[in-house]
């Protein structure tokens, strides 16, 4: 697919290059067609339908989350991407141009363009995490999975993705691991993190400081009856 761009002409690769988008895959790891499974189909029918007539082409994030969990659950190692002949079925199906499906895709970290990790481990590092010590965070992690941002493990087990605020800042610093935030992390915390999950048991989710959500660590400091009655002390 070639990008018209003022007065040159680009590869969609050299596109991504050119924009320093996230990482694409290359040629040879492009599957050449794609489809939906007999299950996605029926609930890409549910999805458009949501929308107003005319507006088919708000479903392009939906149906770009589900081809990524699709993968996921068909790849036999790793987790879930996005191929590039998934965005072309997609634009087809949403009668839309193929840039339309690229340029969404491109812009959202949440959507893998290539093939990544079975966890994929996504590290926030703007200001507020990087305040409260993300740098530490990301420094364990590549130094437990012997790789460096960017990089997927050789097993495909794991992916390091460096992402910008996940919106959890109260909760600083922060990491997403596929679909779940881990929060309040120290670098003995990721470390514990990681050798978890290289045993497949994935920790359970939220602060991992012992505070219930991004209350007070000590407990409620106002509308403490509320909280009672709403049982989260
Ligand atoms: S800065 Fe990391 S979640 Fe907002």
């Amino acid at each position: 697919m070639d990008i018209l761009k003022g007065s040159i002409v680009l590869t969609l690769e050299s596109y991504y290059d050119f924009a320093m988008k996230p990482i694409i895959a290359p040629e040879k790891d492009q599957p050449k067609s794609f489809s939906f499974s007999k299950k996605h189909k029926k609930l890409i029918k549910e999805i458009i339908a949501r929308y107003p007539e005319g507006k088919q082409k708000s479903a392009i994030m939906p149906l770009l989350d589900l081809v990524q969990r699709q993968m996921s659950e068909t790849t036999k190692k790793g987790g879930g991407w996005i191929p590039r002949a998934a965005m072309d079925e997609i634009a087809n199906r949403l009668d839309v141009s193929p840039m339309k499906v690229y340029e969404v895709a491109t812009f959202y970290t949440m959507y893998n363009l290539r093939p990544v990790g079975k966890y994929n481990i996504q590290c926030c590092t703007t200001t507020p995490c990087w305040l409260r010590g993300s740098a530490d965070i990301v420094k364990a992690a590549e130094k437990e999975l012997g790789i460096k941002m960017g990089q997927t493990s050789d097993d495909m087990q794991f992916t390091l993705t460096e992402v910008e605020c996940m919106g959890a800042c109260v909760n600083a610093p922060m990491i997403q691991i596929n679909d779940d935030y881990f929060e309040d992390l120290t670098p003995e915390v990721m470390q514990s993190l990681i050798s978890n999950m290289k045993k497949n048991k994935l920790p359970e989710k939220g602060p991992q400081n012992g505070r219930c959500n991004s209350m007070n660590i000590e407990g409620p400091t106002s509308l403490e009856a509320e909280a009672k009655k709403a049982k989260v002390v």
